[in-house]
């Protein structure tokens, strides 16, 4: 059954792009008055999938909650609203978040008037809309990734009305500049920099989950980051889903290059960013990374295949030499330096020859860290309609045979830190061990470490003891 005031999304709209500069909003965001006091006595439930884009996404739906007064649930059973702010990147992804809508729903059951809504990139698929009024009818509010702005109205009319209300916008979008936060962390945080994704890689369904690529303004970044600074933050990492992008639509010279070197300028104890994409990895990037010890040498930079061929149907827009090329320009600009990547195996057709070249790849650079995926078909995306000749079990195996050189070399790198003294920024106690404190060194190694007189938010020099796989261990020295 399809209501006429239901706004449902189009991937097919979601794909186009204009010319048109995304319009800044400074005053769009506002909570009517009659909704202002819709939480009071209200409890609510916010769990986030994926990337760090959508924890950011959270704390503003966060800040927007609270901002009409409701409160944070210890747990599901305590909630009187759940909101699952999902990612539709892999079918997994998306398997996880339809197996706790249903299992949420016995929640109904001991509280009648609880209210389940769903938004994030999942929100934006047809197709999951279609599962969600077929096989999960107790979901009565999804919104998304451009409708956050608009959760007040929503909530309200979803709330009063009792009637299931849906809106997913399927445009480019714009910048909406005044919506609340409210900061998980009290000594490292995300900002945006960017939206939106134009690069249509041909497996990825983000750009059209998120839209055109759009960037903030340098002064509202830097404002937002005076104002970490001045309470108590240490580090930010800046969000893009290619960072290298930034200023483009804003026809700012020097982009990315010139952003970062403007925060790194606000002093800030530790900055990071994320998602860098090799095609266009400037020069002007790399020297402002070598010249600033605040930004930190580390390096996300994902590869996804080693093979030229895999790449151009990819759409990546490099070869594996180029990839190379940028990697030991890096390594040997940015002084001890760390790496990771992101690597998809079983991309349609994938033959035994090309994954070898993605494992020769891998023993060349040795990364730090690895993120490894098996390719999954996104409804929508080129790559979901090429047919494909590798199996699940070859797809499994290569991810296994892969996964074998990815932790080789992130055991070989963390080893080399034994005996070295790094510098630690805390972020708390270790989840296994209450006498022990934890927190990442400039190059993201997990330290987990003792000492007296820690406090959350320190920047500490521990003395590395022993390596593990995933973490190191240390002593903090005075
Ligand atoms: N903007 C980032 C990536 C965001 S998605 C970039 O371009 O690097 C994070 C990772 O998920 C990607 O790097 C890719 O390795 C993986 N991924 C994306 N789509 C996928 C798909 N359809 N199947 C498997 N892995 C995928
Ligand atoms: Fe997806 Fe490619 Fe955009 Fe990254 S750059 S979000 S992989 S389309
Ligand atoms: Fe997932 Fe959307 Fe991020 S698909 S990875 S939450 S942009």
């Amino acid at each position: 059954m399809m209501k006429e005031n239901w706004n449902m999304p189009s991937l097919d709209k979601a794909k186009q792009r204009s010319k048109n500069q995304a319009v800044i909003e400074k005053s769009l965001f506002n909570i009517p008055f009659e909704v202002e006091n819709l939480g009071v006595g209200r409890k609510y439930y916010l769990r986030t999938y994926g990337c760090q884009a959508n924890e950011r996404d959270g704390e503003t739906i966060a800040g927007i909650l609270e901002a009409m007064h409701f409160t944070p649930a210890e747990n599901v059973e305590e909630a009187d609203l759940i909101l699952l702010n999902t990612c539709a990147i892999r079918k997994n992804a998306e398997d996880k978040v339809l197996g706790e809508l249903g299992s949420l729903k016995r929640l109904r059951k001991t509280n009648p008037d609880i209210l389940f809504g769903m938004c994030g990139c999942m929100a934006q698929e047809e197709d999951v809309i279609q599962t969600l009024l077929e096989k999960y009818p107790h979901v009565d509010l999804v919104f998304g990734t451009h409708n956050i702005h608009r959760l007040p109205v929503l909530l309200y009319q979803a709330m009063m009305s009792k009637e299931k209300t849906i809106e997913v916008f399927s445009k480019e979008g714009e910048v909406i500049e005044n919506l609340p936060v409210k900061r998980f962390g009290t000594h490292k945080a995300w900002v945006n920099i960017m939206y939106g994704c134009d690069k249509f890689c041909t497996y990825c369904i983000v750009p059209y989950t998120r839209g055109k690529e759009r960037s903030r303004q340098v002064e509202d970044i830097l404002d937002e980051i005076h104002t970490l600074i001045d309470t108590g933050f240490k580090e930010v990492t800046l969000l893009g889903q290619n960072v290298n992008s930034y200023g483009k639509d804003l026809h700012l010279e020097g982009g990315f290059a010139y952003l970062l070197e403007e925060v790194a300028k606000t002093g800030i104890e530790r900055i990071r960013f994320v998602t860098s994409h090799p095609w266009n990895f400037s020069d002007e990037m790399i020297q402002v990374i070598a010249k600033y010890d605040n930004i930190m040498p580390f390096i996300h930079l994902p590869v996804q295949s080693g093979n030229d061929e895999i790449l151009k149907i990819m759409g990546r827009r490099y070869t594996s030499k180029d990839y190379l090329t940028l990697f030991h320009k890096l390594k040997d600009q940015v002084k001890d330096a760390a790496f990771s990547t992101d690597i998809i195996v079983g991309f349609p057709n994938e033959t035994r020859e090309q994954f070898e070249d993605t494992l020769k790849l891998v023993d060349e650079c040795q990364f730090d860290n690895s993120f490894t995926f098996i390719y999954s078909p996104r409804v929508g995306t080129p790559a979901a309609k090429m047919e494909d000749n590798v199996s699940m079990e070859e797809k499994e195996s290569r991810l296994q045979e892969l996964m074998e050189h990815t932790n080789h070399w992130a055991r070989v790198k963390n080893e080399a830190y034994e005996g070295k003294v790094v510098e630690v920024l805390v972020d708390g106690i270790s989840k296994k061990n209450e006498n022990v404190w934890c927190g990442y060194t400039k190059t993201n190694k997990l330290v987990n470490f003792i000492g007296e007189n820690i406090h959350v938010g320190d920047l500490v020099n521990v003395k590395i003891t022993a390596a593990k796989s995933w973490s190191l261990d240390g002593e903090a020295i005075k």
